[in-house]
């Protein structure tokens, strides 16, 4: 066990908008995060273990507390509605501040509640999931889903306060673990120097169960993502679409294994199947496939659940907010810590899936 306090807090200022994020252990004790139980009602995700639900309870004495049923499904209009049910049930104005405890399920959808409710109330995030910590709970995109293709309908719109506290990832699942791996190793290929003291060859193994070392992942993606958002917030100018790499044929999988498959996992075979793709086109993408072999054996487990399904993929992604006609401008790092996007043909992509293209990917 470690005593807390906070690690690292950074602020920014986006289009007005301020936003302010701490990272640490049991930073939620904090007396210098009194901002916290300022809000006026804060929806829990139900899937938190008894523990984590007293830390917080004892935290939010003041507060109305909703336990809300995360996962895949709460991101839908009826998850969405049943929020505002409880924002208009509370009376909750304008200058009001809410909160979540959740994952990115939660997040997401109470973060668009929060940017539409009354054009815009407060917002407080506390991730309580590694891939939230390192990833969807900043950086201001919200949204839910729609007809079966993922974050259709969403706002940009930032928290005032995050809180990541690494109490909530103590002792976490494999799968929570597997989950924010995803995303770490995306941020680690499109910036591979910034993680050198952990991740090079393969090692991820020992961060999972060293809270400074988490604590050290999540301010590092932090940072990252930021400043990737603080200079393309809207996603206008082609920086922050690189946050994108992996999540086209990610989403799909997502889609196609109905949310077997967790968002994080997805997103690790995305960046692995459109590395490949973009290599059978001719293009030279050995180098990013070699910092993703070695974590192959990781996700073992969700390749099982992906090869069935290959075949069905060129369905989900023509959904893609990307696509013009039968291109899609795919986000692509040409190397390790260079930007770029690939024009990539969709009837292209139905040929490459057909000859299993992870069969030389051993494990
Ligand atoms: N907005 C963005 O920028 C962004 C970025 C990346 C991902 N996302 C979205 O995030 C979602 C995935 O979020 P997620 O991976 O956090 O999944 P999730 O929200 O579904 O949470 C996974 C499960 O973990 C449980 N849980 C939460 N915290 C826990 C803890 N500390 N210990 C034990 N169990 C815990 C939850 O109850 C839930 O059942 C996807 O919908 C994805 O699209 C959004």
């Amino acid at each position: 066990m470690q005593s807390g306090y906070p690690l690292q807090t950074c602020s920014y200022r986006i289009e007005g908008m301020e936003t302010s994020i701490s990272i640490g252990y049991r930073i939620l004790r904090d007396p210098a995060n009194a901002a916290i139980k300022s809000s006026r009602i804060v929806f829990i995700s139900a899937g938190l273990p008894g523990r984590y639900q007293d830390y917080l309870a004892d935290l939010f004495q003041n507060s109305e507390i909703v336990r809300v049923k995360d996962g895949e499904t709460l991101k839908s209009l009826d998850g969405a509605v049943s929020i505002f049910d409880s924002l208009a049930g509370s009376s909750i104005g304008r200058g009001d501040s809410i909160a979540y405890a959740g994952g990115g399920t939660l997040g997401d959808v109470v973060g668009f509640a929060a940017s539409t409710f009354k054009r815009g109330v407060g917002l407080v995030s506390i991730p309580t999931t590694f891939l939230a910590q390192i990833d969807s709970a900043i950086g201001g995109k919200n949204g839910i889903n729609f007809r079966n293709a993922k974050n259709m309908i969403g706002s940009f719109y930032l928290p005032e306060f995050v809180y990541s506290d690494s109490y909530f990832l103590e002792g976490m699942t494999d799968k929570l673990f597997l989950n924010g791996l995803g995303e770490l190793l995306k941020y680690y290929i499109l910036n591979p120097e910034e993680f050198r003291w952990s991740l090079l060859g393969g090692g991820a193994d020992d961060m999972r169960w060293n809270m400074e070392a988490l604590d050290q992942a999540v301010f590092t993606c932090t940072r990252l993502k930021m400043d990737y958002v603080s200079r393309d917030f809207r996603d206008l100018a082609g920086i922050r679409r690189m946050l994108n790499f992996g999540h086209t044929i990610g989403h799909a999988l997502e889609s196609a294994t109905e949310f077997r498959i967790s968002h994080g996992e997805a997103v690790f075979w995305g960046m692995m199947l459109e590395s490949l793709w973009v290599q059978a086109k001719g293009i030279n993408a050995s180098r990013i496939v070699s910092l993703l072999r070695p974590y192959l054996p990781f996700f073992a487990s969700s390749r099982k659940l992906l090869e069935p399904v290959l075949g069905d993929l060129k369905g989900f992604v023509m959904q893609d907010k990307k696509i013009t006609r039968d291109t899609i401008a795919l986000p692509f790092p040409m190397e390790p810590g260079v930007a770029g996007s690939v024009d990539m043909k969709i009837s292209d992509l139905e040929w490459f899936l057909s000859h299993n293209p992870l069969e030389g990917e051993v494990e």
